[in-house]
This record gives structure tokens, C-alpha cells and sequence, in this order.
């Protein structure tokens, strides 16, 4: 029995690892934006310029929101927290998930049925979720535009979402294990973006898997919830 419980504490530590290295990894990216904002600030406040430095000052808010929402989002699915998940439109969580992503580097292709579908989620850490899955399908895609084909419906009393790119597809020596922490297939790459999807999913008494090939050879990802209900 002590072994089992030793095993328990090994599972959680290696999730409270899996996490810490996610969030140290996101708020490096906000850090290095505030230090150069901050720069920036500097030099037009000491230039006697208040109001170049105005849009900087913005930025560095901005970024400590951010920072704060990494923290609060992740602690939250660290401490293994019911989440409370509330009901919330998918297109709303679509479009925080694509906030950070910049222009020209996808086309998105929105299929809901209905427009108006919702998940019963955390809005904050399900928007995590799909950034995930658009970042990594960028990622594939390379220099050219990904086309991101987002389908959400509801199926047997579920709600399903789809996520399918029209890149190469997920290689086939890596994709059984893909959903393992630390895997990745990319140079720099972490291997915790879809770990922690499958966290993110497992929290809302969901679950995600390839289906790859999607239709057009591509990888697709599909994301099954408990319906709204
Ligand atoms: N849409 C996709 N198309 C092709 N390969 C993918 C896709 N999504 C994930 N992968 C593969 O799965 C690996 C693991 O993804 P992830 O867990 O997000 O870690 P990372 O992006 O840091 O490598 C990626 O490195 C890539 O090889
Ligand atoms: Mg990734």
C-alpha cells in the first residue's frame, strides 16, 4: 500500500512538474515583451516624450495580464481544482485562443453548427486548449498559410470539436505518443502543448484524439465534452 501511495505523490509531483515547466516556459515569452517595453518606456520618458511612451506602457499591462492569467489558469489545473466549468459560446473561446496569433499566418475555415454552439467550459484554459492545437498546426504548415478548419456540433449527447490543418500531418513514428509530456517532433519544441491538452480536456470530464489523417491528409484533432446539458 505504501508503494501505491508513493506512486500517487510520484504522478502528482510529475504533473506539478509538467505544469511548472509549461507556465516558465509562457511567462518567459512575457518577460522578455515587458523588459523591452520597459526599455522602450525609458528611453522616451528620459527623451521627455510621455506620450511615445503611452502605447509601451500598454504593452507592459497588457503582458502582466497575460502573465497573470498563465499563473491563475495553470495553478488552477495543478491543484487538480474542479473547475466549474460554466457554459460559454465557442466562437467566443475560438477567437481567445486565436488572440495572440498574428495575421497571415492561418486562414481560418469556421464550421459550428449551430453559430451560437456552447461548451460547458473554463473559458480560460479551453481557449489554452486550442491555441495549442492552432499553434502546433501552424507550426506544420511552415512558411506558407494554414488553412485551420474549426467544427464544433453536438453527436450521441456530446459536444464535439474538431481540428483539422491542411499541413503535412502528424508523422506516423510519433503519433502514438504525441499526447506524452516531453514528446515533440520539432526543433525547440517543448512537447508539453498537447500534454497538457489532454489535461485541459481530461479537467472538463472530456477527452482529445488524433484522427489522422483528416480528410485532406492533414492532421486532425478531435475534442469530445460533456454536453451543455
Ligand atoms: N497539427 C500538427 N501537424 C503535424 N504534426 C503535429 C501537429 N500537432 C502536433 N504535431 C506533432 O506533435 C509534436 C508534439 O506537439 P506538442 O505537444 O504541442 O509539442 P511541441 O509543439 O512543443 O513540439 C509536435 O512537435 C509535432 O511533431
Ligand atoms: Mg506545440
Amino acid at each position: 500500500m505504501g508503494d501505491e501511495v508513493n506512486d500517487g505523490i510520484r504522478e502528482r509531483l510529475a504533473v506539478v512538474g509538467e505544469i511548472a515547466t509549461e507556465i516558465m516556459h509562457e511567462l518567459r515569452n512575457v518577460l522578455q515583451v515587458i523588459s523591452s517595453s520597459a526599455y522602450v518606456t525609458r528611453q522616451e520618458l528620459e527623451r521627455g516624450d510621455p506620450e511615445a511612451a503611452r502605447p509601451h506602457v500598454a504593452k507592459i499591462e497588457r503582458q502582466a495580464r497575460i502573465a497573470h492569467s498563465v499563473v491563475d489558469d495553470l495553478m488552477a489545473l495543478a491543484r487538480g481544482e474542479t473547475l466549474h466549468p460554466e457554459p460559454v459560446l465557442l466562437a467566443d473561446v475560438m477567437l481567445a485562443a486565436r488572440a495572440d496569433i498574428g495575421p497571415g499566418s492561418a486562414r481560418w475555415d469556421d464550421r459550428l453548427d449551430p453559430r451560437d454552439l456552447r461548451v460547458r467550459a473554463h473559458p480560460g484554459l479551453f481557449a489554452r486548449l486550442l491555441h495549442a492545437l492552432y499553434e502546433n498546426a501552424i507550426q506544420a504548415g511552415g512558411a506558407r498559410e494554414t488553412t485551420i478548419t474549426t467544427r464544433g456540433r453536438v453527436e450521441a449527447g456530446h459536444v464535439v470539436v474538431e481540428v483539422e490543418d491542411d499541413g503535412p500531418g502528424v508523422r506516423a513514428e510519433i503519433a502514438p505518443v504525441i499526447f506524452r509530456p516531453l514528446v515533440s517532433g520539432r526543433p525547440g519544441g517543448t512537447g508539453l502543448g498537447l500534454a497538457l491538452a489532454r489535461r485541459i480536456a481530461a479537467a472538463h470530464g472530456g477527452s482529445i484524439t488524433l484522427v489522422s489523417p483528416g480528410a485532406g491528409g492533414g492532421a486532425r484533432f478531435r475534442i469530445e465534452l460533456p454536453a451543455t446539458g
